[in-house]
């Protein structure tokens, strides 16, 4: 702020040494005077200028005085002490401004925090605390007054100088005023200053945020309705997809995807299909230390599957009720098979499949340490067993067949918790990132 302290001083002009109050009010005034800050601000007022110098009543205004202005010097540090809270704020949402603005890109959950830091006090607070100031002081003089008025009876004080000093009481009162009224327009203009500051701030985040919103909806209309990809970003029992069809009675089937994960230990559980009286129909699951496993009506198969590289992956499983004969894929190569699992066991038709979490109940109860990390797309179901040279022209990107019983389309597939579909990355650089 300023480096000169604007104080209140009293000062008693007078060149000559007669006593003021019987020489006339005219060259006595209270001056408001610019002292540097530090400057010794003790009153300076000239006992050789007293007008009487030994009355206790003049003592005990001049004492009212320097305390009216100690009081005034209290307020105005109060007042310096709180710009520097402001400026400290408005230099903390200029950075928040900043940060917001090149960061344009950045995630939504990046706004979300409270960037903005601790408000301004609320000024009605200061100019309660001025009011309240002003109302003891007021409260003093009329005191004063009183016993002024009291003591002129005893005939103790000269009509003059109880004329003077009640002037100068309503002088100081006034000048106190117009004082406290500066402040309070000051301490405004600064709270307007914030809120205005504020306000661009937060008007700046909205249009970035409603300008993500509207890219975020530009892209759920992808390219194609498949060319989309979930991604399951945290483990937890509340993220998940949730395919709208469900499946028929099945003798067989073949379910491939792409998968991209690097979690550890076990990607967990990329998709589950449970139907009434069993949660357990299908579960491709990798939980923990274990391999990957294929279950079926609860039955488990061990699967030499590793694809917790963070890369893109293509798998494929195929299965048939005839002897529970079950083959695994990975990139468009059979790395294993085997049988007996569930054999003559046909799939029962009417459940619900779930993307990215296992079901203890059809539907729900899904357990975190269970979850899918990742990304998962072109989740796709056949109700037969695709030949090798199906599934390894899907792995090389020479062809794309969506699934007959369960095809991978936008509107097929719902998500929830947090969970986001994505424009999913052509399948060369899927190929190329692999
Ligand atoms: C007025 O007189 C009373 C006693 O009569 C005294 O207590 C009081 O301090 C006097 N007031 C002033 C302002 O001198
Ligand atoms: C601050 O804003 C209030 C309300 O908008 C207005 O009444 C007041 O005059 C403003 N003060 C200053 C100093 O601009
Ligand atoms: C992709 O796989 C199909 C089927 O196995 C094969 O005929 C084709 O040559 C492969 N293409 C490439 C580029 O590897």
């Amino acid at each position: 702020m300023r480096a000169l302290f604007v104080a209140l001083l009293l000062s008693y002009a007078s060149g000559s040494g007669k006593a003021a109050g019987a020489s006339g009010a005219k060259g006595n005034r209270f001056v408001c005077t610019a002292v540097p800050a530090g400057t010794d601000l003790s009153c300076p007022v000239e006992t050789t200028n007293r007008v009487q110098s030994t009355s206790p009543q003049e003592e005990e205004l001049r004492n009212t005085i320097i305390q009216l202005r100690e009081t005034i010097l209290q307020q105005k540090e109060t007042i310096v002490s709180q710009q520097g809270t402001i400026k400290e704020l408005n230099s903390k949402l200029a950075r928040c401004e900043a940060d917001a603005r090149s960061r344009g890109n950045a995630r939504r959950k990046d706004y979300s925090k409270n960037t903005m830091g601790d408000l301004p006090r609320d000024p009605t607070e200061t100019v309660e605390q001025l009011g309240k100031t002003m109302q003891s002081l007021k409260d003093r003089l009329e005191n004063l007054e009183q016993q002024l008025r009291a003591n002129t009876t005893g005939g103790m004080f000269p009509n003059e100088l109880r004329d003077l000093l009640k002037r100068r009481l309503t002088d100081l009162e006034s000048q106190l005023l117009t004082r406290v009224a500066e402040l309070e327009e000051e301490k405004s203009q600064l709270y307007n200053e914030t809120t205005a500051h504020r306000q661009r701030t937060e008007n700046t985040l909205n249009s970035l945020l409603e300008r993500i919103t509207e890219l975020e909806k530009s892209n759920s209309a992808f390219k194609s309705p498949e060319d989309f990809k979930v991604s399951l970003p945290l483990r937890t029992n509340y993220l998940y997809g949730r395919i709208k069809k469900s499946l028929p009675e099945m003798y067989a089937f073949t379910v491939c995807m792409w998968l991209k994960s690097s979690a550890s230990p076990g990607i967990g559980t990329p998709f589950s299909y449970g139907v009434p009286g069993q949660a357990n129909e299908i579960v491709l699951i990798e939980w923990g230390n274990s391999p990957m496993e294929l279950l079926v009506n609860d039955k488990v198969a061990q699967l030499p599957l590793a694809v917790s590289d963070g890369r893109w992956h293509h798998i494929c499983i195929t299965w048939t009720t005839r002897d529970g004969f079950w083959e695994a894929y990975q990139d468009g190569e059979r790395l294993g098979t085997g049988e007996n699992l569930a054999p003559w066991h046909p799939i029962k038709p009417g459940g619900v499949i779930i993307l990215g979490q296992e079901q203890d109940i059809v539907g729900g109860r899904f357990d975190a340490t269970q979850a899918f990390v990742g990304e998962l797309s072109h989740f796709n179901m056949w109700d037969r067993v695709l030949r090798p040279i199906d599934i390894s022209a899907m792995a090389n990107c020479s062809a794309y067949m969506p699934g007959n019983v369960v095809p991978w389309v936008d509107a097929n597939v719902e998500v929830f918790g947090g969970a986001t579909k994505a424009a999913l990355e052509i399948c060369e650089d899927r190929l190329f990132d692999s």
